[in-house]
């Protein structure tokens, strides 16, 4: 029976970049939430950016825009390294919504109503220097479970336990470093242990969560529940807190609450209800997170959700982190990959296909191991796979007219095989199995490129056309099942299986396809092999992306180098000061950067200049840079110039770069320090 799931994965935070690690996740849950539509279950998957809370507030303050710029920003780059990786959301909104903020309202007020919210005086860390309350990650020190050192204030890395900042063992402000002084402030509390037993229920439930998961709750348990301190003093970048005019939800209060606002903003726009999906008996809630985040997801989030009359989750997926060549990921070592830099280099499909491979449904770390990488998608995704199509369907197509005919006697039983598979392949599926599907799957690869290879219809062709094209059919279409299987996992391949055979793969009633004459397509290239130096390659730039914060320090001390134009551009006449005043220069932030159609020397930008807005602006920049590397830096802007239409919209200024044009434009760019909307004198 056709199944209602709702699955979200976790909403990533909105001041930085999607990077490996959060693709283990996002592919995850993609593959998952693909799996189950092959399947017929109707399975929607909802996400958001969650943009809330200091780090936010500090970063956007640092880059000299609003939060709100910010938050937008991040949106576009997120949404498109989603889609790159063929990650597809049926919505990627925002927790800064109007839903979000009803949602987080109506679950504090009701949680208020049930006597669950204790609103209390506590001491916290303050900042003399900066003048702000150092909760959560704004404060840096030693754990009092553990005893890790430099752990944030609210959770340690290391044991995973949580705490209050107070509870550290020697802190600083992570801003400046000082020893931060304690002072009182009113805090608004959930009363976590007033829902002990109906959490134990809920976490007792067969499937709610995976074993190892479940243990670690249960050590919580046995520690106790404390009491969640669910706001924060202004200055925050969040929801104000009902009945208060200085007081903030904390971040992680409206994070999980973004899943329903997701929900509700995707029912709205699709002519459903939120009640059908929330909270109708026939659904399933069914979230994907990363270990890190379990407390918040297993008691955080049902207890908050039991007490404000909405549904809990069905199921908690938890999974283990990434690890790259059997370490942390690492800025310096170049292993702290950002999706865009991968995929300047390598297609989605070959990290989806290798993670698929070592995915399961335990919570252990996943190793990224370069060497391994290579010579496994090489050795199973290219030879293998691959190999099978573009041999049989190349061999046709070169030597008999691309016609099929019904295949021998042999591959129809190994058809059959891989029909008779689909159970089981589906059920490791369900259970994200992954990398035991994929074991599935490959050994029936195999089993038909010996079958191939056995037969050589390459030698056959010469006394007995008819059998090499019949075991070549029946190479096309053990090809066509294969990649039906593993569509979940490869859907670009499984599309272009689609388009050069004719039976678009949508389901897993696609198995049955049995294609017996007509003509098959081109092979073309659909995937090649992956060249070592491409991993050298993408190390390489992962680590320049971050080098600079050092820069000077390292290294030999080199006078500055004079590399002279042999062709200079002559002086303009002479100037007096004031004529160069009326000239009014700005530090802008390039907030987004986009080619323009039918303009091959044009970029579009969106400059901010702070609290002077923004100002859209064509820049004859297109042959020199790449528009995804321009967002978030900063430029100096010809801020008064005066607007000028052009065939593509209004250019509201200019940017200043040097250099005859061309592939040499160099943009100028102050310091880092500078501010937007800062003037140049
Ligand atoms: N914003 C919170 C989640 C709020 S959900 C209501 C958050 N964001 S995050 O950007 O840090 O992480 C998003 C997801 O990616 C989390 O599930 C996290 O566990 C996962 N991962 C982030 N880094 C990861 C690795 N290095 N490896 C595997 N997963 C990782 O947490
Ligand atoms: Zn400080």
């Amino acid at each position: 029976m056709a199944k209602k799931i709702l699955v979200t994965s976790a909403l990533p935070y909105a001041n930085g970049s999607i990077h490996l690690g959060h693709l283990v996740e996002y592919i995850q849950s993609d593959i998952w939430v693909r799996a189950q539509r092959m399947m017929g279950h109707e399975c929607r998957h909802m996400c958001a950016d969650d943009t809330h809370g200091t780090p936010i507030m500090l970063s956007a303050r640092k880059a000299g825009i609003t939060p709100e710029e910010m938050i937008a920003a991040v949106h576009t780059e997120h949404s498109q390294d989603f889609k790159d990786f063929l990650v597809e959301f049926d919505n990627y909104y925002t927790t800064n919504s109007p839903e979000n903020r009803q949602f987080a309202e109506t679950i504090y007020l009701r949680l208020k109503a049930g006597g669950y919210i204790d609103i209390r005086s506590i001491r916290q860390f303050f900042c003399e220097h900066d003048g702000i309350f150092l909760p959560d990650r704004l404060i840096r020190g030693t754990c009092p479970k553990c005893g890790a050192e430099d752990q944030y204030g609210d959770a340690c890395e290391v044991c995973s336990a949580t705490y209050q900042p107070t509870d550290l063992k020697v802190a600083h402000c992570s801003l400046c470093g000082n020893s931060p002084v304690l002072r009182d402030s009113e805090h608004h509390f959930v009363k976590l242990g007033a829902f002990t037993d109906r959490l134990r229920e809920w976490i007792s439930v067969e499937d709610r969560v995976n074993p190892q998961i479940r243990r670690k709750l249960e050590d919580w348990f046995a520690d106790g529940l404390q009491d969640w301190d669910i706001s924060r003093d202004a200055p925050y970048f969040g929801f104000q807190i009902p009945g208060t005019t200085d007081k903030y939800f904390y971040v992680w209060l409206d994070a999980p609450v973004g899943y329903m606002a997701s929900t509700q903003n995707w029912a709205q726009r699709n002519g459903q209800t939120f009640e059908e999906w929330w909270q109708s008996e026939d659904t399933d809630i069914i979230h994907f997170i990363g270990k890190d985040i379990t407390y918040f997801h297993c008691l955080f989030w049902p207890a908050m959700l039991m007490g404000s009359d909405f549904r809990a989750p069905r199921r908690v997926n938890v999974h283990g982190f990434l690890t790259v060549d059997g370490k942390k990921m690492s800025k310096s070592r170049g292993t702290f990959i950002k999706a865009r830099t991968w995929l300047k280099h390598l297609g989605p499909e070959y990290l989806r296909y290798y993670y698929a491979a070592k995915l399961s449904d335990g919570v252990d770390d996943l190793d990224l191991n370069f060497q391994d990488f290579v010579s496994r998608v090489n050795a199973e995704l290219i030879n293998t796979l691959v190999n099978l199509g573009s041999r049989t369907v190349n061999f046709l197509n070169r030597k008999l007219d691309g016609q099929l005919c019904p295949p021998d006697e042999a591959s129809v039983k190994l058809l059959e095989d891989l029909r008779a598979a689909a159970p089981e392949v589906l059920g490791l599926y369900e259970e994200r199995k992954f990398s035991a599907a994929l074991r599935r799957i490959m050994k029936l690869a195999d089993d038909a490129n010996l079958h191939i290879t056995g037969t050589a219809p390459w030698t056959m062709v010469k006394t007995d056309p008819e059998g090499a094209r019949a075991v070549c059919s029946g190479g096309v279409n053990l090809f066509y099942r294969l990649c039906v299987l593993l569509a979940p996992v490869l859907p670009d391949l499984a599309r272009k299986v689609g388009e050069l055979t004719g039976h678009p793969i949508n389901s897993f009633e696609d198995l049955s396809v049995l294609m017996t004459e007509g003509k098959v397509g081109d092979f073309g290239s659909v995937m090649d092999r992956v060249a070592p130096e491409k991993l050298e390659a993408i190390r390489e730039e992962a680590a320049a992306e971050f080098a600079g914060a050092g820069e000077g320090a390292a290294g030999e001390a080199k006078g500055p180098e004079v590399d002279a134009r042999v062709d200079p551009e002559p002086l303009e006449a002479e100037i007096e000061i004031d004529a160069f005043a009326k000239v009014d220069l700005r530090v802008g932030v390039i907030l987004s950067a986009a080619a323009v159609e039918g303009a091959d020397k044009l970029l579009q930008l969106t400059v901010s200049l702070g609290n002077l807005g923004t100002r859209n602006v064509f820049a004859g920049i297109r042959k020199s840079h790449d528009p995804e590397k321009l967002v978030g830096r900063k430029v100096i802007l010809v801020a008064n110039l005066k607007p000028r239409k052009m065939r593509f919209g209004m250019s509201e200024g200019m940017v200043c770069a040097a250099g005859p044009g061309g592939q040499e434009v160099y943009l100028l760019s102050p310091e880092s320090d500078a501010k937007a909307g800062d003037r140049v004198h």
